[in-house]
């Protein structure tokens, strides 16, 4: 049985094998319609989200399964006191698959622990979203024909952002990938991803703290959302939150086949004159959330040709 609670538990063989089952589905579509029949799809998010909890749902059912779980801790036993662990040994009686999203950082590997169902990290604290980055990757291979040989420039909160921390770790593993790190001093990478993950396996990177001098050598930019909810002090978010608005103006300085990608949600990072630019793909990428985790699913179910 397998799990995924971070990008790294895929070789690059087999992300390239779940990325090419995800180009299939979104041609081939109701070749996977029945995959799924009969199975069942958990979803216990203990934090709010949109796009991954009804993204997995769509996948589930556009794969014939069927969907269960909460939305909120709130709405679960965790409101009663119920352990993380305890949850999933019950969930586990009920569906063949869990997708989990909780505040705590390594929640979902504890889940994993106790799972007797394949387990997936959907959001963990300010740590790791893997889905997040399949979602991410696919965008960028689809969109661009390669992983490899790009440019890649990370906008805003790269401290709480943990769609920037699992997207850097994945992206290391592809030959001549160059970081440009933007962000505010306050909100620059946690150590350990400078440190340990980009200067221990000698990665191109330099950090900037202006977003124009960085466009025009960019392939992708990747644009996030201050994280609000993993601030101490709401002065700080207040003073931060607007620090970068990419504008039609600023767009004037990136390549022509530059890319806009952000995990969404948008709250004022990106103006919305800047939808309607050919090179905007972030309504694209939250489709592509849909088949990478229909790909994902049907992988961990053991039920990919
Ligand atoms: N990108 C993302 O994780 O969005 P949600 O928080 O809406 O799931």
């Amino acid at each position: 049985m397998r799990h995924l609670m971070s990008p790294l538990d895929l070789s690059v063989e087999e992300l390239d094998k779940l990325l090419d089952l995800a180009n299939d589905i979104e041609k081939n579509p109701d070749k996977y319609a029945h995959a799924c029949d009969g199975k069942k799809l958990a979803t216990c998010f203990y934090e709010p989200s949109t796009r991954t909890r009804l993204s997995f749902e769509a996948a589930m059912l556009n794969l014939g399964g069927s969907v269960l779980g909460f939305a909120s801790a709130d709405s679960s036993s965790a409101s009663k006191g119920e352990s993380v662990s305890d949850t999933i040994r019950v969930i586990s009686c009920y569906a063949d698959i869990c997708a989990i999203r909780h505040p705590k950082e390594g929640a979902a590997l504890v889940a994993s622990q106790k799972s007797l169902i394949p387990v997936i990290n959907a959001g963990d604290g300010g740590h790791q979203h893997p889905t997040q980055t399949l979602t991410d990757l696919l965008t960028i291979r689809t969109l661009k024909g390669r992983l490899s040989d790009i440019t890649i420039g990370l906008c805003g909160d790269l401290k709480f952002g943990r769609t920037v921390h699992s997207l850097i770790n994945a992206l290391i593993r592809y030959k001549n990938v160059k970081f440009v790190l933007i962000s505010p001093e306050e909100l620059r990478v946690p150590d350990y991803i400078r440190e340990d993950v980009l200067r221990a396996n000698n990665v191109e990177f330099e950090e900037v703290e202006r977003l124009e001098d960085a466009m025009s050598k960019l392939d992708v930019l990747y644009m996030t959302r201050v994280q609000k909810e993993r601030f101490f002090n709401e002065e700080d978010y207040v003073r931060l939150k607007d620090y970068y608005v990419l504008t039609k103006e600023k767009m004037q300085l990136a390549k022509e086949d530059m890319l806009v990608l952000h995990p969404l949600p948008r709250v004022n990072e990106i103006s919305v004159e800047v939808d309607d630019d050919p090179r905007a793909a972030y309504f694209k990428q939250a489709q592509y959330g849909v088949y990478v985790r229909m790909a994902l699913i049907l992988t961990l179910l053991g039920l990919a040709e």
